[in-house]
């Protein structure tokens, strides 16, 4: 569980619900054994439920609700050969761009959890995207709860327009998810991530945590 301590760290929950683990399809797992590896590595971190949420990225990941499906089936037998007692689920990191909406309305988006969670990440530059708050409606609209991938990454959240955007978000039914603290990233109260996870503890607006894993080492990342 996340800390009460403003210096703790972002610790994994018992449901990690943003995660790269199907071979071949992203920037994440490159084969089974890879995926088995960094499955290991999350349940030993105390993961019962893993949410596999691989990009969903026109012209960069070019999945579709039916290519992540057979990935997941497939992910899902070899975690059962392997005999790993661990949960997973199927959801999706959708990117925010313009056609996401369309994206949506056409049913390739997939939910995960009781709260029908739909993870989605955004673009990372100065600017707040024009779709953010159309998508925010359109999921809301279709009775899932938009699931914002980790918020610290985006500079225009931060600061006083970022805060009263954070508002508006939440009050639009929009959840929060932070990445985990990995060595010295996303450590609250250190840098422009860390001040804002802190900010964001303050606030209670910590919804979910993710590994966001790409790879079976301690910081995960593809490269
Ligand atoms: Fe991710």
């Amino acid at each position: 569980m996340v800390g009460g301590r403003s210096d703790a760290g972002i610790e994994l929950r018992p449901r990690d619900c943003h995660s790269h683990l199907i071979w071949g399809v992203d920037d994440g797992a490159r084969n089974a054994d890879e995926s088995i590896a960094m499955l290991r590595l999350l349940v030993s971190a105390g993961a019962r439920t893993i949410v596999c949420t691989s990009h969903m990225f026109p012209a960069r990941y070019d999945n579709d609700v039916a290519t992540l499906r057979r990935g997941f089936d497939a992910l899902e037998r070899a975690r059962a050969q392997a005999g790993i007692d661990v949960a997973l689920e199927l959801g999706a990191e959708h990117y925010l761009d313009e056609g996401l909406r369309g994206r949506i309305v056409a049913g390739q988006f997939i939910e995960f959890g009781p709260e029908r969670y739909v993870l989605f990440e955004a673009p990372t530059g100065q600017h707040t995207p024009v779709e953010l708050m159309a998508v925010v409606a359109e999921l809301k609209q279709r009775g899932c709860t938009p699931l914002l991938a980790h918020v610290e990454r985006y500079p225009w959240l931060r600061g006083e327009e970022g805060a009263e955007l954070c508002e508006d978000l939440r009050a639009a039914g929009a959840r929060f998810q932070v990445n985990r603290t990995v060595g010295n990233a996303n450590v609250p109260g250190k840098g422009p991530r860390g001040q804002f996870i802190a900010w964001l503890r303050e606030q209670d607006w910590i919804d979910e945590v993710g590994s966001d894993l790409h790879r079976a080492t301690a910081d995960g990342r593809p490269l």
